[in-house]
């Protein structure tokens, strides 16, 4: 991986990702067989902004490889915050020497841009501004894939308030499967970028967006729905989506009745207003799934782009 840079779920071809889908179904299988893989290597762990999920889980991932890492939590922890405003040039070139591959979040999407520039190491996005967030994107897909056995012809439907990191790494992802249908209920001022409309412009066309929940359930029979993908930014952000144009989007008992019984339901996580807790109850809840298959996936990405590994389906090297 000569200074890949990932920093879009489109920087993986689709022969990666089915590299990486595989090799994150052998689950704790994978550390076991791999489990000095990374011994000697480092990663460089960057969070300019604060993570439960991505920061643990690619750490853990590498962890469990063999692997070390090193790393900051807060910008201000480094030269490059107040104390000294180190640029992020000089940054990116002195980490690089002390690591293998960096992973980095921003707030800023331009810092981790001009971070990829400098870098002599690869470098992975752990979610740069609200431009995209990778990796997140291939946790869902990888757990749609293995729950739904299919990611290609699935119907998908996306609740958000745009712009949102995540949301464009999943809609985008899905391009790289065939006929796969996004609707996007945004509330009003909430229009995708022209990134985003551009790349599901088709033909076929494979977005279609809406203005408010009863618009979309007006016209399109929910049973058709295999995910629900729930991206809320903020509780004190507008409403979501809307029943009525007073009303936030929730997902109630009485809506969820609404789709099909299988219906597989996703969020990024954190939650804030839009997903009760009755939900992790029911089987639709796959986003604890999602979150748990992080070090898999994560794991899988290191083999595959940073170790060249590559293994059959039954889990034989070679
Ligand atoms: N899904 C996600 O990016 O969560 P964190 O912010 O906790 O990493």
């Amino acid at each position: 991986m000569p200074n890949r840079i990932i920093s879009s779920i489109l920087d993986l071809t689709r022969e990666e990702i089915n590299d990486i889908f595989m090799y994150a179904a052998a689950g704790t299988g994978l550390f076991h067989r791999f489990r000095t893989k990374a011994q000697g290597s480092i990663l460089g762990s960057l969070f300019f902004q604060p993570s439960t999920r991505t920061a643990l889980s690619f750490k853990s991932a590498f962890i469990r490889l063999g692997g070390s890492c090193i790393g900051f939590s807060d910008i201000e922890e480094s030269r490059a915050g107040i104390s000294a405003n180190e640029s992020v040039a000089d940054t990116a070139q002195i980490v690089s020497k002390y690591c293998d591959c960096i992973i980095l979040r921003t707030t800023d999407p331009s810092i981790f841009e001009e971070f990829a520039e400098y870098s002599t190491v690869p470098i992975i996005s752990a979610g740069h501004g609200q431009v995209e967030h990778p990796t997140q994107a291939l946790l869902d897909l990888f757990t749609i894939h293995q729950v739904l056995g299919r990611v290609d012809a699935l119907n998908v439907l996306v609740i958000a308030q745009l712009p949102k990191r995540t949301m464009h790494s999943f809609v985008l992802g899905t391009t790289l499967w065939r006929d796969v249908i996004v609707h996007l209920i945004t509330p009003p001022g909430h229009a995708p970028e022209e990134g985003i409309t551009k790349a599901l412009a088709g033909p076929p066309r494979r977005l279609h967006t809406w203005e408010s929940f009863n618009e979309f359930a007006d016209h399109i029979d929910l049973e058709t729905i295999d995910v629900i993908n729930i991206e809320e930014t903020r509780a004190d952000f507008e409403p979501l989506a809307h029943f009525t144009r007073q009303e936030p989007f929730v997902l109630t008992a009485d809506v969820l009745r609404r789709f099909r019984r299988d219906v597989f339901i996703t969020h990024p996580l954190p939650r804030f207003c839009s997903l009760p807790r009755f939900i992790d109850e029911t089987p639709n809840a796959q986003y604890f799934q999602v979150a748990a298959n992080g070090p898999f996936v994560r794991a899988a990405l290191f083999l595959r782009l940073l170790f060249h590994e590559s293994i059959d389906i039954e889990g034989q090297q070679h």
